[in-house]
């Protein structure tokens, strides 16, 4: 029974929990403590002490940081607002190419004001704060289904418990990155390295790993940062501008970003790149890829407004690629999931910006014949941000003559069947739909967390049970017996059992995961979830036609002849039906009946002449908006949309007796007359 909690004991707990949280923003965020970590220790002690005699914990209690307990699973999230990403630019030419983009759909010729900050390699999540309290957080995930991380986020210290320091709103999710710092990763890789562990291949990876723990003791073990750039809904507070945005979050002992400039005009932009560079090299103690180049103001914003997955009001500038020299000491061809064989260099490991390389796809036999890639070069690699490293060319004069040629391997590695280059493809191929690695990698695939999310069905477990001849085909999965699993190597009573109820738990599932867990060729998981979202049920892909699948915006022709090729295949239908069968239950909760009005659906469209934004522009309007952009005339073509000086194609319609409208009227059709 805990004791009778008094006034007096009240006012002390509620004093230690703004003191030590006040103390604990100090320390993590501003990087400036002013009582000892002994002098936190022995206040934190009391607290604790207090709480446990008394039963009285209040919501924001720095005690609630640690402690919870471990997670079967990670919940799913969906994000109030989809949490964008970002377009990559690559030079000072390409920012300054995303400017006048700006500058061309304001229909301004003013300089515009721009906020420049580090961009972080780190997690994306959203921290939902209610009344100033901690209520919430989840991982970015797809941008609209985030993983629940919650009880972690609690765990990293410059997350606030309550956002103290203004008037707290009703609702405000704030959104940033959680990150590591280079010293942090390198002590964890050390110690991992020491407990025969696998080593994280960079700190972005570490802080991934490190949040995504079901068991939150690990999660506060790490050493992790987090710093806020956005928001996501609000209630009660408002911004007009980043700035003010960020100064919001900094009043509110939120983390800020290390530096934030705000800029007008290119020069001053480019200068405060180069300045993030430059700062990324030498002071920060985290890993900086690049800089992200922001609109300053949010009614601007309103009216660019966001392309399918990207924002045309923010850009990313990557800083050049790290590169290094070191030598190829093998060819290895490995087997993919579909047999694609893909030929890896493995390399003498070389430290690159921070992470050790020591092997790198070489992609394909034209990439090797192009670069005349031979075993025994020495190589120059690159590696760019977050992108895998890649061979970028041989250093001929190294060569001694006793490099060796790998050729195209006529038979598959792994099971010996016959390899193929089909016409126009790079791509050599193992056909064998019977070689292991790929009924392996199948199903693993299909077993995989954003797909089955299956539990225990991992490559060892999965090559096991396929030696064993209990698994070659997806419905084998759901045929599994205990008994079968139990007579397997390395398994025991309560292991099988896992196995068999991870596998009863995952006949669950949405369309949208089954649909990119079936491996049709080009759907990942966003194609899957576009798929889902606009039919029904699995049925209703059954002899789909391609022409059905291309006329859902943002679909192109190879994922339409693949998914329609996919769904007129008897024998795959038999296995969906087999699969329907064993107990599978597909529900869907991304379909939206006639979701967004397509005011061109059905429309084809073909642009010529010279207009007031690039032709390509228009054409992505046009497929986003439902219709398709054709690149000649036919008598197909419902409009050309003629600009200045259109040429050969405005002849061709007017024979056809194509209609021919000019941009107004387009923007007439689409409803839209204001922006450009
Ligand atoms: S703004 C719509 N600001 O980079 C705007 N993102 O490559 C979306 N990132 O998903 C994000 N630092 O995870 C923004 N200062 C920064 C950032 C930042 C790192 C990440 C973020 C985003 C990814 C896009």
């Amino acid at each position: 029974m805990p004791a009778k909690l008094t006034d007096q004991v009240k006012k002390e707990i509620e004093e230690l929990v703004k003191d030590l949280n006040y103390h604990s923003y100090l320390y993590y965020v501003l990087d400036q403590p002013v009582i000892s970590d002994e002098e936190y220790d022995r206040r934190y002690r009391r607290l604790k002490d207090l709480e446990e005699a008394y039963g009285y914990v209040l919501p924001d209690s720095p005690t609630l940081r640690v402690g919870a307990p471990p997670l079967e699973k990670f919940e799913r999230v969906r994000h109030t607002l989809p949490m964008l990403s970002l377009e990559n630019a690559f030079s000072h030419e390409e920012v300054i190419e995303f400017d006048r983009r700006v500058k061309r759909l304001l229909r301004t010729e003013e300089d515009i004001e721009y906020t420049i900050e580090p961009k972080y390699d780190g997690l994306a999540v959203e921290i939902i704060y209610r009344d100033g309290i901690y209520q919430k957080a989840a991982t970015r995930g797809d941008g609209y289904l985030g993983e629940d991380i919650t009880q972690n986020a609690r765990a990293i210290r410059s997350v606030p418990l309550k956002i103290a320091g203004v008037k707290a709103p009703e609702l405000v999710e704030v959104r940033g990155e959680i990150y590591m710092h280079i010293d942090e990763f390198e002590k964890l890789n050390r110690e991992r390295e020491k407990a025969g562990e696998p080593l994280f291949a960079n700190p972005r990876n570490a802080a991934a790993g490190s949040v995504r723990q079901l068991d939150p003791s690990i999660t506060a073990k790490r050493t992790l940062f987090f710093t806020c750039y956005g928001t996501g809904a609000a209630k009660g507070t408002e911004f007009k501008t980043q700035w003010e945005l960020i100064n919001w979050l900094k009043s509110a002992r939120l983390p800020i970003p290390a530096m934030v400039r705000l800029a007008r005009g290119m020069d001053e932009v480019i200068k405060a790149i180069i300045e993030i560079e430059e700062k990324g090299r030498t002071a920060f103690p985290f890993e900086t890829d690049g800089a992200v180049i922001k609109v300053n103001d949010f009614s601007m914003r309103e009216l660019l407004g966001e392309k399918t997955r990207e924002p045309r009001w923010a850009i990313a500038y990557k800083f050049p690629a790290h590169r290094a020299i070191t030598r190829v000491l093998d060819i290895v061809p490995s087997v993919g999931r579909t047999g694609v064989i893909t030929p890896i260099a493995m390399l003498e490991p070389v430290r690159i910006g921070g992470v050790t390389v020591s092997r790198s796809s070489l992609h394909n036999w034209d990439e090797i014949a192009r670069k005349d890639i031979k075993i025994g070069d020495t190589v120059v690699v690159e590696r760019a941000g977050d992108v895998i490293p890649h061979v970028l060319e041989v250093l001929k004069e190294k060569r001694t003559g006793r490099e060796r040629h790998l050729p195209v391997p006529s038979k598959c590695p792994v099971c010996g069947g016959r390899v193929v280059r089909e016409e126009g493809e790079v791509a050599a191929r193992c056909v064998s739909l019977s070689c292991p690695t790929q009924v392996v990698e199948r199903i693993r695939h299909f077993a995989s967390r954003g797909a089955m999310d299956i539990e225990g069905l991992g490559e060892k477990n999965l090559e096991l049970l396929y030696e064993h001849n209990l698994i070659k085909e997806f419905p084998d999965i759901y045929k599994l017996k205990k008994e079968d699993i139990l007579k397997l190597p390395r398994f025991a009573e309560k292991s099988s059992q896992n196995l068999i109820d991870a596998i009863e738990n995952g006949k669950e599932t949405t369309l949208a995961r089954f649909l990119y867990a079936l491996g049709i060729p080009h759907v990942g998981e966003f194609a899957a979830r576009l798929l889902a979202r606009n039919f029904r049920r699995l049925e209703d892909l059954y002899r789909v036609s391609p022409e059905r699948i291309n006329s859902i915006r943002q679909m192109g022709g190879k994922i339409s002849n693949a998914v329609s090729a996919f769904f007129n295949d008897k024998a795959n239908l038999d296995t969906l039906e087999e699969l329907k069968g064993l107990g599978l239950r597909i529900s869907n909760p991304d379909f939206k009946a006639g979701e967004k009005p397509l005011p061109l659906k059905g429309l084809t469209f073909v642009v010529t002449g010279t207009l007031p934004m690039p032709r390509k522009e228009v054409e992505e309007q046009i497929e986003a908006l439902g219709g398709h952009a054709a690149g000649s005339v036919s008598k197909n073509t419902d409009y050309l949309i003629a600009g200045e000086e259109p040429g050969s194609k405005l002849q061709r319609a007017r024979e056809l007796n194509v209609k021919v409208i000019s941009y107004q009227e387009f923007l007439g059709l689409i409803g839209k007359p204001t922006l450009f």
